[in-house]
């Protein structure tokens, strides 16, 4: 193993321990009750186990290089974490892109019937809030600004309204613009939230907080256009989730409309523009590794 994917394993390491620790944690009244038993195994069926956990690292990175104690980011991290994979098992329903595999396994749904799915989806949701709410060892005006920030992302001017949009696109050949702020919105928020939340949490000034927020929204936008790439290449059994979910969808992706091989240079285009934007920092090294995994990264 290299040096980033030993660090990467680390981090994804303590992450899952953590999300294992807030989930035993959740205070749930009845939960002896069969019903809460169904509704947690179905929260911590996605949440535990795999997952690239790019979001809560960025998170825990960023505040690294602007020397922050990451010991703090792990709950904003862990917090993002589950809003995340609450918007994947609700992306999985049929009435979204109805894919019955998640993670490599069968998706929330297809385990767990629709009403569990949706519920464990909205109980995730509130746990985030309730993780950084009750967070050791983060002052009340971080908590705040954090809190801020991942409503915003994940809220109606931000991954819902990219969900929205991605929807309303199906088999209306959507022109190249509409797409790239329906990705924006959809994943390129909550990855720009997940670097500038840890940089809130090591108090970054205004300019590394652009830092942040630049190398952030191109390998946002690289992850959504190598997210599609994927679509079309790769295997269930490689990517964990169904391929060609998108041409099913009838979705207007980055590989309809500029070819694959234009999509994979658009890829590498943004991910030497994240790269660049950190160039001047120390203890970038992690960040430069992780924007090039991103951009060759098979599942
Ligand atoms: C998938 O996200 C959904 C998108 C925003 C494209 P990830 O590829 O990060 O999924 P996991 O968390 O690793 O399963
Ligand atoms: C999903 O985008 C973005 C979310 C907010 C979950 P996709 O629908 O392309 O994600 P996958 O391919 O199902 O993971
Ligand atoms: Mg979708
Ligand atoms: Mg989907
Ligand atoms: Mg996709």
């Amino acid at each position: 193993m290299n040096d980033f994917n030993k660090y990467l394993s680390d981090v994804v390491e303590t992450v899952n321990n953590k999300l294992k620790l807030y989930m035993n944690k959740a205070s749930f009244p009845g939960r002896e009750s069969s019903g809460f038993d169904v509704m947690l195994n179905a929260m911590s069926y996605s949440l535990e186990d795999g997952g690239k956990r790019i979001r809560p690292f960025l998170c825990v990175e960023f505040c690294r290089l602007f020397g922050g104690n990451t010991e703090a980011a792990y709950a904003p991290a862990c917090a993002i974490e589950m809003v995340h994979t609450y918007s994947l098992i609700h992306d999985d329903l049929p009435c979204m892109d109805d894919d019955d595999i998640r993670r490599g396994k069968p998706s929330n749904h297809i385990k767990f019937g629709y009403a569990n799915a949706l519920l464990a989806g909205d109980a995730l949701l509130t746990l985030a809030f309730e993780t950084i709410a009750g967070a050791d060892g983060l002052a009340a005006d971080i908590k705040n600004r954090v809190t801020y920030e991942l409503s915003v992302a994940a809220g109606p001017s931000g991954m819902i309204a990219g969900q929205v949009m991605d929807l309303d696109n199906e088999g209306k050949n959507a022109p190249i613009e509409t797409v790239r702020q329906t990705d924006i919105l959809k994943t390129g928020k909550m990855i720009c939230a997940s670097g500038r939340i840890g940089s809130i949490v090591a108090e970054a000034d205004e300019k590394q907080l652009k830092t942040a927020q630049e190398y952030c929204e191109n390998i946002g936008l690289a992850f959504q256009v190598v997210d599609d790439i994927l679509d079309v290449t790769s295997s269930d059994e490689v990517l964990g989730k169904p391929v060609g979910s998108d041409d099913s969808n009838n979705k207007s992706t980055y590989v309809t409309l500029l070819g694959l091989d234009g999509a994979k240079k658009y890829a590498r285009e943004l991910t030497d523009k994240a790269i660049e934007s950190v160039k001047d920092y120390d203890n970038n090294d992690m960040l430069i590794s992780l924007a090039g995994y991103l951009c060759d990264r098979l599942n």
